[in-house]
């Protein structure tokens, strides 16, 4: 009985993962930095890096400081660009055993929805992740992250103009983040993804100045998985879409917690700094688990907690 395989797909209302696994944005490339170390085919999917319709050079470095249980990060977005993209990008995808999401960003709702547009019809890709909450670039998003009117907004531009289903990721840099949940919902989402990074500074006592060049940047890793969870938690009961979880996974145990308290996948990022591997445990400890305990269907795992 205990071989019995586990059903590990998931489905995130229209796309379909092989396991509810996917590697976060940002932190694993476009899959093929990741390809020499570990076989990307094994997740359910992988986000790649915040796309914008021209290139970014992001933010002055430092960009990236360690604290005492998390890292700050400011890279302000910086990407190749929606041409480069689709030219250099966009055919090394296309190779990958594994579902595409592509984050994209933009400075107006007009622009999310040109972005949205271009990726019509682009078959490697599949699924747009829109970034409402990146809190490290003055125009990055988090503007229509913070305001429920604006990321409805923001959310029906990038629905009406794409072929692919639509998950919104939203910020923990708000007061209630229910009612953004509930007003991307209304607009059409397909579905949620949670937490980007929550904004924080580290100061250098022997400079006096800020670590990072940026000032202040997004805190990411085990110092976030309480408040993720929490949001997480707040989020599932408000929204009747499926909801992505992530923010401080870093192995397994962690992974479970988001399950059971109503996650339909997750999002690995900071781990992958620490060990590449492990978005790759992470899908062997959830389906171990799963034997473990007779769960035969790891979407039956979702929502199971006991209040
Ligand atoms: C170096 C770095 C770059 C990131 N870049 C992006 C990005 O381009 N777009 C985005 O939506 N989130 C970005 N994020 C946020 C992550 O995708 C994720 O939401 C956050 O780090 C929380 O998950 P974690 O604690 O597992 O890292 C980035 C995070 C890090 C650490």
């Amino acid at each position: 009985m205990g071989a019995e395989p586990v059903d590990m797909r998931v489905s995130l209302g229209p796309l379909q993962l092989k396991n509810p696994v996917v590697a976060a944005s940002g932190t694993y490339g476009y899959g093929e930095e990741y390809a020499e170390l570990v076989d990307p085919s094994l997740l359910g999917g992988i986000v790649v890096k915040g796309l914008s319709l021209k290139p970014r050079e992001g933010n002055p470095p430092p960009r990236i400081v360690e604290t005492p249980c998390g890292m700050l990060n400011a890279i302000g977005l910086a990407n190749c660009g929606l041409d480069r993209f689709l030219a250099e990008k966009v055919p090394l995808l296309d190779n990958l055993d594994t579902a595409v999401i592509v984050n994209i960003y933009g400075h107006s709702t007009a622009e999310y929805g040109d972005l949205a547009e271009a990726l019509r019809g682009v078959d490697a890709v599949d699924a747009l992740e829109v970034n409402i909450s990146c809190p490290n670039v003055e125009c990055g998003g988090l503007a229509f992250g913070t305001d429920p009117l604006a990321a409805a907004r923001v959310t029906e531009s990038v629905v009406r103009h794409a072929d692919k289903p639509v998950i919104v990721k939203l910020s923990p840099n708000v007061t209630d983040i229910r009612v953004i949940a509930r007003a991307v919902e209304a607009a059409g989402a397909d579905a949620l993804s949670l937490i980007n990074t929550l904004t924080g500074m580290a100061v250098d006592v022997a400079s006096r100045r800020p670590l990072l060049g940026n000032v202040s940047g997004g805190l990411s890793g085990p110092a976030i998985k309480p408040v993720a969870l929490y949001m997480l938690y707040q989020t599932v009961r408000a929204v009747h879409i499926p909801v992505m979880g992530m923010g401080g996974i870093m192995g397994a145990r962690d992974a479970l917690e988001f399950l059971i308290t109503g996650a339909t996948a997750l999002q690995v990022g900071t781990a992958h700094f620490v060990d590449p591997r492990a978005s790759i445990e992470i899908v062997a400890g959830i389906e171990l688990y799963c034997r473990d305990h007779g769960i035969r269907r790891v979407a039956d795992l979702s929502g199971t907690l006991v209040v």
